[in-house]
């Protein structure tokens, strides 16, 4: 006998489990009341299928991979009213989709379902990137994740900057804030801070419904082949980013933009403590996410002595977690005052004895040009174009266009421009 969770709501529950309770082979042998009894008896291990009704509250691509993790299968029931139902069920990863029956024989119908998902190879959380070759034609943005450690060197001055260049030099980008520590990036640009940005995205791909459209709504034009997803900069509000449903996000941004830029939060520690509660969102998951799913990843450090040991062991750090396995790094503030009459050359010979590293962007200190840039919540590029910092911001969007040459031409999608003239409107508020 194959054990059954059901977790169908309605009047479709009595037809199912009678169904299943006259069947040979299938045996229901849990009926749960709600997603959270649904997991907690797939944990347990009662049960290897489950049938689950569209409607179920909170039922997510996250519930789904958890329940596959506890090596359970899923059929969905779609509800025969709502023509979205199928998609929100395929997007929040069921292994298959069957009508919900309103009789006997759609009842028969969903005991066959899950027979045959019951013969099919045994579900594993798919927590792996998805191969490049593998993506869909259309899906071939590159996604930058910016990083850096603890100390403010200049994550966010560096994400704003360089989307702003890589969208001036042609290629669309979207610019995301993924920072759980107090998103900046909407202040940063002089965007109203209320757009439900990143957090509405992960929400909308949690459920199955974020699209090209959908991801292009939330994300307001800003320049011209520039688009800004906010984050969040109440700090209490990380759980919302906390999801694994972000990772569907970077995967429709990347058929909206050549480039998705993120600014990340600075912290990779995997909140040991809470471990042991699996489904407790962790805060440092939507970065650790990202750093994993991200073609390349800008590690930015502070050019003073402090910061520069933190970059050193930033970049351990990354080594050890089997993160940004591409990487440029880049020095920030590099000055005399902190670094000796030829700073340059003193952070250069720092990185390349202590990190190996030969090949760093160094941005000068340029307190002037930020500022201004600040102050007017504009981009370098608009409001000191001939700045220090600027100018080594364009050189370091160079490197990375360089560095992630477009993915082998595919009908349509070379430079994601086709999928990127996707509605809205919108500017800074
Ligand atoms: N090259 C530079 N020269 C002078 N000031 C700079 C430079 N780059 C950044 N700054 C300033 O340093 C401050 C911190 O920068 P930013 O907010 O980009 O850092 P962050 O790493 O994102 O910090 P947080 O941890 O708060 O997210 C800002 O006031 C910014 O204007
Ligand atoms: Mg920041």
């Amino acid at each position: 006998m194959i054990g059954v969770l059901c977790a169908v709501q309605g009047g479709a529950e009595a037809l199912v489990v009678q169904a299943l309770d006259a069947h040979p082979q299938l045996q229901v042998t849990r009926r749960c009341a709600d997603l959270t009894e649904l997991l907690a008896a797939a944990e347990a291990g009662l049960g290897r299928l489950a049938v689950v009704s569209s409607a179920l509250a909170h039922l997510d691509r996250e519930s789904v991979d958890a329940l596959h993790a506890a090596g359970v299968r899923v059929l969905g029931l779609s509800d025969p009213a709502s023509v979205w139902s199928v998609e929100r069920l395929r997007g929040a990863g069921v292994d298959d989709v069957v009508l919900e029956p309103f009789d006997e024989l759609g009842a028969r119908d969903v005991a066959d379902g899950l027979l045959r998902l019951s013969v099919a190879q045994a579900p594993q959380a798919d927590r792996t990137p998805v191969p490049e070759e593998a993506r869909p034609a259309a899906a071939r943005g590159a996604v930058v994740a910016v990083w850096g450690p603890t100390g403010a060197p200049g994550r966010t001055t560096i994400a704003v900057n360089l989307a702003a260049e890589l969208a001036a030099a042609g290629g669309s980008v979207l610019l995301a804030d993924a920072d759980t520590y107090g998103g900046s990036v909407a202040q940063v640009v002089g965007m109203l801070d209320e757009a439900p940005g990143l957090a509405a995205a992960v929400r909308q791909a949690g459920q199955g419904m974020l699209d090209l459209t959908a991801l292009a709504r939330l994300a307001p034009v800003l320049a011209p082949d520039l688009r800004v997803l906010s984050g969040t900069s109440r700090a209490d509000r990380w759980p919302e980013l906390a999801s694994s449903a972000l990772e569907s996000v970077w995967q429709v941004a990347r058929s909206i933009a050549r480039w998705t830029v993120v600014d990340t939060g600075f912290c990779l520690e995997q909140d040991e403590v809470l471990t042991y509660d699996t489904h407790a969102p962790q805060r440092n998951a939507a970065t650790l996410r990202t750093l994993e799913t991200a073609d390349l990843v800008v590690v930015v450090g502070a050019a003073d002595p402090v910061g520069i040991q933190r970059l050193v062991r930033a970049l351990a750090e990354l080594t050890d977690l089997g993160l940004g396995a591409r990487r440029l790094v880049m020095v920030n503030r590099v000055r005399a005052s902190v670094a000796g009459p030829r700073p340059g050359e003193a952070v250069a010979q720092a990185l390349a004895r202590y990190a190996g590293v030969t090949d760093a962007v160094l941005v000068p200190e340029d307190r002037a040009g930020t500022d201004t840039a600040l102050l007017e919540a504009r981009m370098l590029r608009e409001i000191a174009p001939g700045s220090p910092a600027r100018r080594a911001i364009a050189q370091a969007a160079a490197r990375v266009a360089q560095l992630l040459p477009p993915a082998p031409a595919s009908a349509g999608a070379e430079d994601g421009s086709a999928a990127s003239d996707v509605v809205a409107s919108g500017s800074r508020g």
